[in-house]
């Protein structure tokens, strides 16, 4: 009897321990081009008269970004995509974003999601998780690569003073430990979201921070791991340059400064130290007059382009997590999801709710692209 239950344990073993997890996801695969996403920018190459310009944009629907699952029902369409990957062989990366935390983007409003605590959103988001496990279980020759929780965290470093942050904070830890617990297949890589340099950067939320991701590690068990954390999602931080003012005087200013000092932290509190940066609107720097300003930033271009060229063991991975030209946050004072900084001077207006197209930011992040599309 003893024996049996000895041998059941090591048979679960292999299920249990990531070895995928040491090495990265990127190494020797290609990666899977959303369809969805591409179809969008055809639509925009579509509408522009400007024939250089157009030609440029054309050029983006070759560039790999992320398929954020922002409410439940993209999970089938997640599934789609894996399939797709699955069909033409080879070794495929599929890149997605899960995003459906209940009371979601506590400190803001543009993001605000489809579940609440309050209503039984814990179980309905462990039944999202779960949905998603039962996709990549069906897939075991794609690779999978999941940022979790893009703001999650970092919110409960720097902004417990906002209510809805301090209410969600036992909540949004046992959730993304539960995310870590169930993703360990063999065939998933986990990067959790790390805020970026202009926010956990400063010396006064780096350690707090590496903390933080290391007690949602333990709280997924004693086998579980994930392969790092992804930074600047959705942002505007340059991977390296000259020092943007806004960032003055953190000493991190930039996305390679914060993860050199936030790895040797890492590595301290036992988590794992590799990243991945997206870079996808980070072309041009110091547009923006207070470093928090996130919303559709005027004058953003189009950064670096994927590439595991990064100049940095500790980087995977640049990639595009943002899709350009989805707008962050409408600019209508009326919506009820309608978020200040997305109507301060240096954000693009007139801009539609988040998520949607918004054309004429597109072409601006084109023409302003650095390197230039051509
Ligand atoms: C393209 O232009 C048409 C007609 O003006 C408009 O209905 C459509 O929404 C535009 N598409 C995009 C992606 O801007
Ligand atoms: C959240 O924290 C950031 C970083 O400290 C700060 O800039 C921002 O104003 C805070 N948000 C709110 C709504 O308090
Ligand atoms: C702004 O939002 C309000 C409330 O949703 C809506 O009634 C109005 O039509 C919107 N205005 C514009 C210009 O889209």
């Amino acid at each position: 009897m003893k024996f049996a239950v000895l041998t059941a344990l090591i048979a679960c073993v292999p299920t249990f321990i990531d070895a995928a997890s040491s090495r990265s996801p990127y190494d020797g695969a290609s990666v899977f081009l959303i369809p969805s996403y591409v179809s969008e920018v055809q639509a925009a190459v579509a509408n522009m008269t400007d024939s250089t310009l157009a030609a440029q944009a054309a050029l983006v629907e070759q560039v790999p970004i992320f398929f954020w699952m922002d409410v439940s029902t993209k999970v089938p369409t997640l599934g789609e995509y894996l399939a797709a990957a699955d069909a033409a062989g080879g070794t495929q990366v599929v890149q997605s974003v899960i995003y459906d935390l209940p009371d979601r983007d506590c400190a803001a409003e543009a993001s605000a999601g489809e579940f609440s605590i309050a209503d039984g959103g814990a179980a309905l988001y462990e039944a999202y998780i779960d949905s998603i496990v039962a996709q990549v279980e069906q897939y075991p020759n794609v690779r999978v690569v999941f940022i979790v929780e893009p703001d999650g965290l970092a919110n409960l470093v720097t902004n417990l003073s906002v209510p809805k942050c301090a209410n969600a904070a036992s909540t949004y830890k046992e959730l993304v430990s539960y995310a870590i617990a169930q993703l360990q297949q063999d065939n998933v890589w986990l990067y959790l979201d790390a805020g970026h340099s202009g926010w956990l950067g400063w010396p006064a939320n780096i350690t707090p921070a590496a903390q933080l991701f290391a007690s949602v590690l333990q709280g997924a068990g004693s086998g579980a791991t994930v392969r790092g954390l992804a930074t600047d999602v959705s942002n505007y931080n340059l991977l390296r340059g000259a020092e943007d003012p806004v960032q003055a005087p953190n000493p991190n200013y930039d996305e390679e400064l914060y993860i050199n000092a936030l790895a040797p932290l890492l590595q301290q509190n036992n988590f794992p130290s590799q990243f991945i940066v997206d870079q996808s609107r980070s072309g041009v720097s110091g547009i923006r007059t207070a470093e928090g300003d996130w919303c559709n930033v005027l004058g953003a271009g189009l950064g670096m382009r994927p590439t595991t060229d990064t100049g940095n063991t500790l980087i995977d991975s640049i990639v595009w997590v943002k899709p350009p030209g989805e707008s962050d946050g409408t600019s209508n004072s009326s919506s009820p999801r309608y978020d200040t900084h997305c109507g301060q001077s240096d954000a693009a207006q007139p801009a539609p709710e988040a998520g949607t197209w918004f054309q004429s930011y597109f072409e601006a992040l084109v023409q302003n692209a650095n390197p230039a599309f051509s």
